[in-house]
């Protein structure tokens, strides 16, 4: 038998015809303004911490980052047994794979939202029913509640959203986990939260008011530790006793755990990131509205532009300028999400974005 036939006959059935996370070029020396990092670096006490815990990586860490979730317990007023910390949310969402999705049971979530939801579903065997997008291609929350049915295990929602950078209120949050049977779990991945302003939900507000909630929050957005592999979920004891059992013993690094630890400590850190984002924006929505560029304000620190066909050549010219933003599709059409990156780096962006998006659109005319 040919070596591709027999591996694809072993292969599991929904795996054989799954397309592999595409992470786009990352080239090292280029401006990196595509994956939703923080380009101001790592906060200098993680960085002291992860040095001085390599000299301890001839142990196993703590299975359960003990220390790192009384901290997060402290600083959210909640308690320890709430959290489970995982190997990024990316980690955490092969747990909530693992332990909860079957054969069959319906995974729903946004049209344009974080791809790994669907990819857990579909690795389970599960299946994903995509939300539409409402005409302002934002997450619609009447949407979510009809699209639940007997077969929903969980409903993922996006919150700031990623791509589009739009953020959900309390109040319409409250109105899906009202509707929404209590036996199908809601998990709110808030990748994004300490960019958003106040109307933008806080999740951990209602996780004693529901049980069957989950929220999942990251070190690799605005703590700028996206290469050390941290995230986490916050819910019910009970519940989190599932993510338990089948997450790998040692999922989280001896040094991971201690920069993330030690990242929570670095307000001025924190601070300093969320108001550089803040302001940056400010400044890319004053170009883009100059210039005449459709965009979606953002909740979050990225900014997509729904610009179809320009979208591509849009973002070849500025590769070959050394930029990279991210092209994603929407409905079939390009749509272009730009990570804001540091002053310098957003500046230059501008400088060489109308060049780059008048010739796309002449050559897609
Ligand atoms: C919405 C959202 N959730 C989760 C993740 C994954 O984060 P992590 O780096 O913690 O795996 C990302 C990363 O881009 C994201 O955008």
């Amino acid at each position: 038998m040919d070596k591709k036939d027999l591996f694809y006959s072993i292969a599991r059935p929904n795996i054989r015809d799954m397309e592999e996370y595409d992470p786009g070029p990352t080239y090292p020396d280029f401006v990196r303004i595509s994956s939703n990092e923080n380009n101001l670096g790592v906060s200098r006490k993680a960085i002291e911490a992860i040095k001085n815990a390599v000299s301890k990586c001839n142990r196993y860490g703590d299975s359960r980052c003990d220390r790192l979730r009384e901290k997060l317990a402290r600083k959210h007023g909640m308690i320890p047994d709430q959290f489970v910390i995982g190997n990024g949310l990316d980690g955490v969402f092969t747990m909530l794979g693992r332990a909860f999705i079957e054969p069959g049971d319906e995974v729903v979530c946004g049209e344009l939202t974080f791809s790994v939801y669907a990819e857990m579903a579909e690795i389970m065997g599960g299946r994903t029913v995509k939300v539409p997008m409402t005409e302002n291609i934002e997450l619609d929350t009447g949407g979510f509640i009809k699209a639940v049915t007997e077969k929903t295990r969980m409903v993922v929602f996006c919150n700031p959203n990623n791509p589009t950078g739009t953020g959900t209120g309390i109040r319409d949050i409250r109105k899906m986990l009202d509707a929404i049977p209590e036996k199908v779990l809601f998990v709110l991945d808030e990748a994004y939260i300490e960019f958003a302003d106040e109307n933008t939900a806080d999740g951990l507000t209602l996780l004693n008011e529901y049980p069957n909630l989950m929220v999942c929050r990251t070190f690799s957005k605005v703590y700028g530790l996206a290469g050390l592999r941290v995230g986490w979920i916050a819910g019910d004891p009970e519940l989190m006793k599932y993510l338990y059992k089948v997450r790998e013993p040692y999922a989280v690094s001896v040094p991971a755990a201690a920069g993330a630890e030690a990242a929570l400590d670095d307000i001025e850190f924190l601070t300093e990131s969320v108001e550089m984002v803040r302001n940056e924006k400010k400044k890319f929505y004053d170009f883009f509205r100059t210039n005449e560029i459709s965009f979606i304000s953002s909740q979050a620190n990225f900014i997509l532009l729904p610009l179809g066909e320009i979208s591509t050549g849009l973002r070849d010219g500025l590769l070959k300028d050394g930029i990279i933003v991210r092209l994603l599709r929407f409905r079939g059409k390009g749509v272009i999400r730009i990570t804001v990156g540091l002053p310098e780096e957003n500046s230059l962006l501008m400088e060489k974005f109308m060049n780059n998006y008048e010739a796309a659109k002449n050559k897609a005319n």
